[in-house]
């Protein structure tokens, strides 16, 4: 057999992804001064994807602080399904788009719990990121009940089943999966790296039951909940979890650099 006829059946490359969840915080001069701090505390690695998520009032100024061709991307907190209207309060993907947004939270359970959302409002969302070409980084995650009734992958896929209801192979692959169980955000209480590893091997599987193989192979999950620089070593070692959702210790930049260098720096 000719070397050219050998098959070479790659393993796709899933590049490790850190998101900072900055939730309601960080005015825009505040956003502004945070970034210039974070960019001189890191270097640019094609190893590690970064993505800052400011309030929408934030968002410009940040932008403006990152540069032009920044190799730290953008994100909203949330967005509306429609594309303009009489929506009052609500923003939509191509105003974010025009913000230089490149990915979208979509369905984080603080807007499922505190403001309603529900799993086909949520649906509808991740569509209209797709439609205009942004990545909708979709949380899904067990409440304790569900966890200490040993619920916890039967209510992750429950919510998975809806969210991601009608996507083609190829929308799907723009989407990011991020786990965060409802108990372990804003805690101090993570998950640990067992249980985190076991509902995203879950949740590759129901990629691959509901679309095939390559696209559960290629798919990003993230983990959320408690992420520190303590325990990010420990979670990004695992080759299930490419990457975290940060909240609370993303508002530090000291914090925030470091679990981004532990990324930088896993598996070679
Ligand atoms: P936390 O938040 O890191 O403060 O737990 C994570 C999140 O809500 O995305």
């Amino acid at each position: 057999m000719h070397a050219r006829d050998t098959i070479h059946i790659e393993k796709p490359v899933r590049i490790p992804l850190i998101v900072g969840n900055w939730k309601m915080n960080k005015t825009p001069s505040e956003a502004a001064a945070f970034i210039r701090d974070l960019l001189e505390r890191l270097t640019p690695s094609p190893k590690t994807d970064v993505v800052l998520t400011p309030p929408f009032t934030s968002l410009e100024s940040a932008s403006k602080a990152l540069g032009p061709s920044s190799w730290i991307n953008l994100g909203a907190q949330n967005l509306h399904w429609e594309q303009q209207g009489a929506f009052t309060g609500e923003v939509s993907a191509s105003m974010l788009r025009e913000l230089n947004c490149r990915y979208v939270i979509v369905g984080h359970s603080e807007r499922r719990m505190l403001f309603g959302e529900r799993d086909e409002t949520i649906q509808k969302k991740v569509r209209a990121a797709l439609v205009q070409g942004l990545a909708p980084i979709l949380c899904v995650g067990e409440s304790l009940a569900e966890r200490e009734a040993g619920k916890a992958t039967s209510a992750v896929t429950a919510q998975l089943d809806v969210n991601l209801a009608g996507l083609a192979q190829q929308e799907l692959a723009s989407v990011i999966i991020a786990y965060e169980p409802v108990w372990a955000i804003g805690t101090g209480r993570a998950a640990t790296t067992e249980q985190a590893v076991a509902v995203h091997q879950s949740i590759r599987s129901f990629v691959e039951a509901g679309w095939n193989s390559t696209t559960a192979a290629a798919i990003r999950i993230l983990y959320g909940g408690s992420v520190t620089p303590q325990n990010a070593e420990s979670l990004l070692a695992s080759e299930a979890i490419d990457g975290a959702l940060v909240g609370g210790a993303c508002l530090n930049p000291d914090s925030f650099a470091t679990i981004v260098r532990i990324a930088q720096t896993r598996r070679a």
